[in-house]
């Protein structure tokens, strides 16, 4: 079968770690060349390894998404590299896991920076090379928790509902100029995020399993496989959306 990104550029942020880096190693498997845009050196590092002994191709480039010179040294980066970017995974995000009482102004901003501003920065210094090709795909990583809430988690909810709006919004905006920008909310899914909430309380995995009408918990792999479909000519009439990939969590 013809691999589905084929002459691919695809830039996936937070890509060292969980999801993110399956998504990393997926695209690479079919086809793409994959930027590996991650604020950690050492798991950035490792997963452009790993991607290359694999045989595909792949590039490293330590990027904090809340920063806009970043940002740009990132697209800069890519383009020297591989000449184009086609695609945008905005997967890089963090959760402080705080009441509205114990959550300072500087939580609040850190949680927004990186996961609703960092996509907004991302989106904006990318989609003028996806213009002039006019094609792209954008995928964002939402979450269940935008939908439904999360006990203590404001700020990971309230910046996870912005990227379902700025997804529906720039939809709209891009999809006549051969653009499209649809988000993925997963539901609980095995990477070290959830197994630091895991650590800190009480059950939480246990809790999960029994909520998840699937009966287990998600798989960093289950999340690349609907990144790949969004993210490949297969969703070309998919515009704005957002895919809840949860094991039917949010529809009990
Ligand atoms: N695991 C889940 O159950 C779950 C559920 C819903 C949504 N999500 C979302 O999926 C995405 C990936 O999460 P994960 O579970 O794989 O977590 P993870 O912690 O394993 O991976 C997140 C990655 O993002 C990187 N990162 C953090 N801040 C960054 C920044 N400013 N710039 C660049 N990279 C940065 C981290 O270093 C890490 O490699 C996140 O946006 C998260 O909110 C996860």
């Amino acid at each position: 079968m013809k691999p589905k990104l084929e002459n691919k550029t695809a830039i996936v942020t937070g890509a060292g770690s969980g999801i993110g880096r399956a998504i990393a190693r997926r695209f690479a498997e079919e086809g793409a060349c994959v930027v590996i845009a991650e604020i950690k050196s050492d798991t950035g590092k490792s997963a452009e390894e790993e991607i290359r002994k694999a045989g595909h191709k792949a590039l490293f480039v330590e990027t904090d998404v809340s920063v806009s010179k970043d940002v740009i040294n990132m697209v800069e980066k890519t383009i020297q590299e591989f000449g184009k970017v086609d695609i945008l995974v905005n997967n890089a995000g963090i959760l402080v896991k705080k009441s509205i009482l114990d959550m300072a102004e500087e939580d609040w901003d850190r949680v927004l920076d990186t996961n609703l501003k960092g996509a907004f920065l991302c989106i904006r210094h990318t989609v003028g090379h996806m213009m002039k090709q006019k094609k792209g795909k954008i995928v964002n990583i939402s979450s269940m928790g935008a939908k439904i809430g999360l006990h203590n988690d404001c700020g990971y909810c309230a910046s996870k509902g912005g990227i379902i709006s700025l997804t529906t919004s720039l939809g709209i905006d891009l999809a006549p100029l051969g653009i499209n920008v649809n988000a993925i909310g997963p539901g609980i899914i095995d990477t070290p995020m959830v197994n630091d909430v895991a650590t800190q309380g009480k059950d939480f995995i246990k809790n999960g399993i029994e909520k998840t009408p699937r009966g287990v918990i998600g798989k960093p792999d289950d999340i690349a496989a609907a990144a790949l479909f969004l993210a490949s000519d297969e969703s070309d009439f998919v515009v704005g959306q957002t895919f809840f990939v949860d094991g039917g969590f949010i529809s009990v």
